[in-house]
């Protein structure tokens, strides 16, 4: 590949990402729309690529954390509706006025202050967001929501154009407590003199679970990355997700070590025989985290245990046998029979799937496959070529 000059990328399978959006368009009743959530980086993924691929598998809107990637996917040329989830700050408004990004409002003194500072002709979209037991954003009080919308109404340029909650244990095998947010979303909706065009509560635990009660739109996260939303609901999910994101590396020094010789910072690794190390240019920096340490890879069709410390850019494997330099090594994904998923990190590292995309970070170029063809290829400046 000589559109970058490092060997260790990812693979993004957009046609995985198309699959399950497609499959859940499917799968969701005739009219519920779709709310592809392309936060951080699309969930390190790669924000305008995965966005496009889910507006074409039928997604028609799209939501992000934060105003600035927001703007980042308008100045990428996506021109679908997008919400941002998170708070934004009142002096804002008119520049996401501007671009028709929608706000998430829970509060009415930031609404009356966004009300005295909005100086433009064009809409304002908000969502009113509602705090049913996540305890983290959203209106909780009758009053309060009452006068927020009336604001919402009253004011010639704002338009209330949906209505929302998250849930906080949807992807649990106990239903009670989602039960009970879910019914607490029914009496909230009631305070509204009267239902915005979009009610959307379901993230995609939800979504895939209970999808008759979605109201008319899905935000739809983890699972449009084929990935379970967790391991206990796994065997619940009604169809097959693919994963869509696979890391991958190369040796860039292979030695033999004596017994006795040691690798790596602290020297907490000594070869038991003579042993066959190779070097990977990957480390903690790029998200490859020194708890890895333990873990294995994937390299010639085998697992090889990772050895000795993994420094910031760098780390050493174990190999089956003299391994020649520029071998593919694989540390997610599969090569011949064996896999290592997402998940398998995630439960090395403790941690949920979630951030395991997530903190592969910008130093790692993203290679997009589309129709199984190289599309695009993306390092941490930007676009650096396309095959397409
Ligand atoms: C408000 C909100 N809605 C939807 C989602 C998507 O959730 P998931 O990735 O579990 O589908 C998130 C993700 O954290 C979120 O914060």
């Amino acid at each position: 590949m000589d559109d970058f000059h490092r060997d260790t990328w990812a693979e993004i399978d957009l046609d995985a990402i198309y699959d399950n959006v497609a499959n859940l368009r499917r799968f969701l009743p005739t009219g519920t729309n779709i709310m592809a959530v392309v936060k951080a980086n699309a969930y390190g993924h790669g924000d305008a690529e995965v966005a496009n691929t889910a507006l074409e598998a039928g997604a028609s809107y799209l939501a992000v954390a934060f105003l600035d990637e927001a703007l980042a996917l308008r100045k990428k040329g996506l021109a679908a509706p997008i919400l941002v989830l998170g708070a934004s700050r009142p002096e804002d408004v008119s520049l996401a006025a501007e671009h028709r990004i929608a706000l998430t409002v829970f509060r009415l003194d930031w609404l009356e202050k966004a009300a005295a500072l909005y100086q433009g002709s064009a809409p304002v979209y908000f969502h009113l967001k509602m705090d049913t037991g996540m305890g983290r954003l959203g209106v909780k009080d009758e009053r309060e929501t009452k006068q927020m919308a009336a604001l919402i109404e009253r004011h010639p340029h704002f338009i209330l154009e949906g209505v929302y909650t998250h849930f906080a244990t949807a992807d649990e095998i106990n239903t009670d407590y989602f039960s009970y947010q879910y019914d607490r979303f029914l009496s909230m909706l009631e305070w509204l003199p009267f239902r915005p065009p979009l009610v959307h509560c379901a993230n995609s635990a939800a979504t895939l679970r209970f999808p008759d009660r979605a109201f008319n739109m899905v935000r739809f996260g983890i699972s449009m990355y084929g990935l379970a939303p967790s391991p206990s609901i796994k065997p619940l999910l009604p169809y097959e997700l693919k994963e869509a994101f696979s890391l991958h590396s190369r040796l860039v020094h292979v030695k033999k070590l004596q017994p006795g010789e040691k690798v790596s910072y602290g020297a907490t690794y000594t070869a038991q025989a003579e042993e066959w190390i190779g070097t990977i240019p990957i480390g903690y920096a790029d998200g490859w985290l020194r708890r890895l340490q333990h873990f294995h890879v994937l390299v010639d069709g085998k697992k090889a245990p990772i050895v000795g410390r993994v420094c910031m850019d760098q780390c050493m494997i174990r190999l089956p046998g003299p391994l020649p330099v520029g071998t593919k090594v694989t540390l997610i994904g599969r090569q011949g029979d064996e896999v290592i998923s997402i998940d398998d990190v995630a439960r090395h590292l403790d941690t949920i799937n979630y951030e395991v995309p997530c903190l592969i970070s910008y130093r790692v170029p993203r290679i997009f496959f589309r129709n199984k063809r190289i599309m695009e290829v993306r390092n941490a400046v930007g676009r650096v070529g396309t095959n397409a």
